[in-house]
């Protein structure tokens, strides 16, 4: 039997505390620093995991057998570095290779370089630079900003004026110094997830996530809003496509370029009419997007890691269900809000819920921008919606928001 612990707090580590939990090679879960709404499955460990000694220290002393990273902020200062060097057993991804989510720039130019279908784009240094490509090429354009934003750092601009405004306020923002302007690609987005280890590529089902703040893909861009998965508007040809194209060129490329990966290669994926290309890759399990994928998940995932570990090539077993859920966030997200208002009706609710951003004082109180994900599975996907949006509105907090429209079929574009 075996100890693992995870990094981080949000909804996906609730999720994957869940999934561990079931598996029964694991004797026990704990969450650095987790929060108040995961103690359902979890042992929450107040420590800061951006402090590498003191989580080597404290993982020796729990004798800990596997340690699981879930968010991006650690990967790319050197958490599994830190850990590797003190031979504890980590699954992320190394700085290194956690680059590709860091820097789009450096992601772009390893696409660039092996081929791997993606939007063309131009490296921007400065304003004027970026005001001077913009007379070239003109709104519809992507704009993005080099680092990690939390999926914040990405503006779609249908004008130029909108592109010039964002312009200007990325280059304001003190922490932005290099973004990346690409071509706007229309189609139907998908997430595809993987347990990569080199060569070897084992992918998850697809998922779909709701970047947009508002219902019918309005308001400013956030980590998501919802997410359901399978996806069956994605042909399987799209999704061999993104396999072999894309998820396996990558971890191949990233390998004959000395930062061969370890952990979850997470690929945004566009449907085009010229077939499928990567909008961006993470370092990481994508939240929401885990929530459902861990709640169809059967085969026991610290059995899928030591397998992939092994660089055996398998098939992960899935539920065939539809699982769906619709975050709950603050009024406000992604810019500013209010925290500690308190939150009712959970004890009645009757699907699953992970627990993204609360804190607790006599009851639950939103802690975070995205605060609750509520969940369920079914046989079919309306059925899982219509159960999911009925759960909800048991949920009382005047300063919470969501999207109405989350698994809501628009027409089939390819086929
Ligand atoms: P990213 O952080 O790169 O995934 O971008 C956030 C969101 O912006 C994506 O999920 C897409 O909805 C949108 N987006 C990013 N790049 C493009 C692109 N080249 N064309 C169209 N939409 C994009
Ligand atoms: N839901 C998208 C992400 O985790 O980046």
């Amino acid at each position: 039997m075996k100890q693992v612990l995870i990094l981080g707090q949000g909804g996906r580590e609730h999720a994957l505390a869940r999934c561990f939990k079931k598996s029964p090679t694991i004797s026990h879960v704990f969450v650095a620093p987790g929060n108040p709404g995961m103690k359902d499955v979890a042992q929450c460990v107040d420590l800061d995991i951006m402090d590498f000694n003191a989580l080597i220290s404290w993982i020796k002393s729990q004798c800990i057998d596997l340690v699981f990273v879930g968010p991006e902020a650690p990967l790319s200062a050197g958490v599994v570095d830190a850990l590797e060097a003190h031979d504890i057993h980590v699954f992320g991804p190394r700085a290194a290779s956690a680059r590709i989510e860091s820097s789009k720039s450096f992601a772009k130019s390893i696409m660039k370089k092996y081929h791997i279908p993606t939007a063309h784009y131009v490296d921007i240094k400065s304003l004027e630079e970026g005001l001077e490509a913009l007379l070239k090429y003109p709104a519809p354009i992507v704009i993005k900003a080099d680092g990690l934003m939390a999926g914040k750092g990405v503006v779609v601009a249908m004008s130029d004026e909108e592109a010039k405004d964002a312009l200007h306020k990325m280059f304001s923002h003190s922490d932005v110094n290099h973004i990346v302007m690409e071509e706007y690609l229309e189609g139907e987005e998908f997430s595809l997830m993987a347990f990569v280890f080199e060569d070897v590529v084992i992918p998850c089902d697809v998922a779909k996530d709701y970047k947009r703040a508002y219902d019918n893909d309005q308001g400013p861009n956030t980590g998501g809003m919802g997410a359901y998965s399978p996806v069956p508007s994605i042909p399987q040809w799209a999704i061999d496509e993104a396999i072999e194209k894309i998820m396996k060129p990558m971890a191949k490329a990233m390998v004959s370029e000395g930062i061969a990966f370890k952990g979850i290669l997470y690929g945004g994926m566009m449907l085009t009419k010229e077939g499928v290309k990567t909008i961006e890759f993470n370092v990481r399990f994508g939240d929401p997007e885990t929530e459902v994928l861990c709640s169809r998940l059967i085969t026991p995932l610290d059995q899928v890691i030591e397998k992939v570990l092994n660089k055996e090539h398998f098939e992960l077993e899935f539920d065939s269900q539809f699982a769906l859920g619709v975050v709950l966030a603050s009024k406000g997200y992604p810019e500013s809000y209010t925290k500690h208002h308190p939150i009712q009706g959970l004890d009645i609710i009757k699907c699953e819920v992970c627990h993204m951003g609360t804190g607790y004082n006599q009851g639950f109180i939103t802690q975070g921008g995205r605060v609750l994900f509520v969940m369920d599975k079914a046989e079919t996907l309306e059925e899982a919606r219509l159960n999911v949006y009925n759960e909800i509105k048991n949920i009382q907090c005047e300063q919470l928001f969501y999207r109405t429209d989350i698994g809501l079929l628009k027409e089939k574009m390819y086929d």
